[in-house]
């Protein structure tokens, strides 16, 4: 349903983006995860349409999003980041502005005004000026301007963001709901949020993209090479240093267990770099003794913090 191949953008000679490529296939949701400054919103700017690529494609529904931008326009609900509305219209009367706005029937839009209120759960609001909406109802609003021409796909900039605790969790079920009919981007800087509504995530930092895959991969796909628990006889304090010599090993912290000569090691290591075989091979050359090792999964959350951390991956 959207294909991105190679997208970069530079503006002048800062690169914003660059070599984004993913696949999202139909009636899945994917989270678009990255710190501020990873390229998220511009991705998305381009996708919608409001700003060429520097190079790259993208297809939106089959559709190029220059060859054919307006149908692929016609495929696409965007939910800007700054979520630009006009306080002094109610609801109605920006939904109705917005339709318009969209060229839609003057029928149909009727009908689809009273639909997207229901669904966003707006029915209250539906005659309140936006400037007197709280910042999670003024969202919502945007998604129901983003989902009033039924469109195949939506692009969500980071909706969740600066919203009190109750209106994001119903916000999220929202989003989840929309899942079933809509292929969505979410773009996010929150963890957790991945987790509860997507099914697939990508994650970019400073304009690259460095994992895709489905939240439960992410973690799963490469615990076991990354922290290692120890169980050693030998000299403490020799262990820790040859362990940090180890090619591939960031830190290593270690207390006693309570057994004369042992302690346990805790290792962790550069992503994807399996030391498991290094590090018993040391221990027995130096004639210490292995009594344990295993390999400690990581969260998301450690995925994310090790991808997206300054260092050298
Ligand atoms: N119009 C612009 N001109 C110059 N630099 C920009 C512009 N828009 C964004 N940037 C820069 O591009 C990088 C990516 O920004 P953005 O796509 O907004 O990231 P995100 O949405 O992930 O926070 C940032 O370093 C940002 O400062
Ligand atoms: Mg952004």
């Amino acid at each position: 349903m959207i294909e991105v191949e190679h997208l970069s953008k530079y503006y002048g000679n800062f690169m914003a983006i660059e070599d984004i490529s993913f696949k999202v296939e139909k009636g899945e949701i994917l989270g678009f995860l990255g710190p501020n400054g990873a390229g998220k919103t511009t991705t998305m700017r381009i996708l919608t349409g409001y700003m060429p690529p520097t190079s790259g494609t993208a297809r939106i529904a089959g559709y190029d999003i220059f060859f054919d931008s307006l149908k692929a326009r016609r495929e696409i609900g965007y939910l800007p980041e700054s979520n630009p509305l006009y306080g002094d219209m109610s609801v109605r009367a920006l939904l109705e502005f917005f339709g318009k706005l969209r060229g839609l029937d003057k029928k149909y839009l009727k009908r689809r005004i009273s639909e997207v209120i229901e669904k966003m759960r707006l029915e209250e609001y539906a005659e309140t000026d936006i400037n007197k909406m709280s910042k999670g109802f003024r969202q919502r609003v945007g998604v129901a301007q983003a989902i009033l021409h039924e469109p195949a796909v939506l692009i969500l900039d980071e909706p969740t963001i600066g919203i009190d605790p109750v209106q994001v969790v119903e916000t999220r079920q929202i989003i989840k709901e929309l899942g079933k009919e809509h292929t969505i981007i979410l773009s996010t800087h929150i963890l957790p949020e991945v987790s509860m509504v997507c099914q697939k995530v990508i994650i970019v930092n400073e304009g690259h993209l460095i994992a895709a895959d489905r939240p439960e991969n992410l973690s799963i796909g490469i615990s076991g090479q990354d922290k290692i628990k120890a169980v050693v006889r030998g000299p403490m304090r020799e262990v820790a240093a040859a362990l940090r010599d180890l090619n591939g090993v960031e830190t290593v912290d270690y207390e006693s267990t309570g057994v004369d000569g042992t302690a346990r090691f805790n290792v962790s290591a550069r992503i994807n770099r399996d030391i498991r075989e290094d590090l018993s091979k040391l221990i027995v050359n130096r004639g210490w003794g292995l009594l344990e090792m295993q390999p400690v999964g990581l969260s998301l959350e450690d995925v994310f913090v090790k991808l997206t951390t300054k260092e050298e991956i």
